[in-house]
């Protein structure tokens, strides 16, 4: 590599700061949504640990999917219109900005069925989700650089926890949302029970953990 190619600290530090800022907190909020979900659901948790020796198995995609139309981090994607525009018979003019809710659009039966409200990742393997439907990453000529990768980590991880410990949520009740900066987050900090680590089959006293560092 010649020396000119080589980046500068500017660009390394953008990068960086992309990483965390962008891709850390999100995929960590995420993964806290996806075990809060997951383990509210016993026959979804069995079909992901049915699954863990397949590299690329379908369902825990789908897992990864459901949990964020169900629960997505970001819950509006702002544009402002560089022109005026005419959108469900309001005429817009340009500098407004309009903002489509993420969470309105993803629990739309109109869309999602009348069980839209349900963490159902069956609904991704039937091929009937309509994708424009889904926009946790935004939608449209700008959208995350980082959503194959996002995907990447949790079905990584999923998996890797999956296979070490057996998790039960702290109690039954699903987990209430708020906001931390622009990020919708569980209440409680999606809290779990570690019954038991596998492998080597050591019962450990019962443990509270969180996922994600939120
Ligand atoms: C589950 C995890 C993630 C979620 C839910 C998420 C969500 C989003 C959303 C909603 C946007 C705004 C898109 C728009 O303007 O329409 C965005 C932008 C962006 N994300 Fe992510 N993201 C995630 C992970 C990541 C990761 C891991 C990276 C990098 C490694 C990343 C890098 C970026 C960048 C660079 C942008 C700005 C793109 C642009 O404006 O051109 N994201 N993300």
């Amino acid at each position: 590599m010649l020396l000119e190619d080589e980046p500068s600290d500017e660009v390394v530090r953008d990068e960086v700061m992309t990483l965390l800022v962008a891709g850390h907190e999100t995929t960590a909020v995420a993964l806290a949504w996806l075990f809060e979900r997951l383990l509210r659901h016993p026959e979804a948790l069995a079909r992901v640990r049915a699954g863990l020796d397949d590299r690329k198995d379908p369902y825990r995609t789908a897992v990864f999917k459901e949990a964020l139309r169900v629960r997505p981090v970001i819950t509006n994607v702002a544009r402002r219109l560089t022109e005026p525009v005419e959108l469900a018979g309001y005429r817009l003019p340009a500098g407004v900005a309009v903002l489509p809710s993420v969470v309105a659009l993803q629990l739309d039966p109109r869309y999602w069925g009348a069980d839209a409200h349900l963490f159902r990742p069956e609904r991704w393997l039937d091929g009937s989700p309509q994708q424009n439907a889904w926009i946790p990453f935004g939608g449209g000529a700008r959208r995350c650089l980082g959503a194959m990768f996002a995907q990447v980590e949790v079905e990584t991880v999923l998996a890797a926890v999956l296979r070490t410990v057996e998790l039960e949520a702290d109690r039954p009740a699903d987990e209430g949302s708020e906001m931390h900066h622009i990020t919708m987050i569980p209440k409680r900090g999606a809290r779990v029970r570690v019954l038991r680590r596998l492998g080597n089959q050591d019962v450990r006293p019962a443990a509270t953990e969180s996922f994600g560092e939120v």
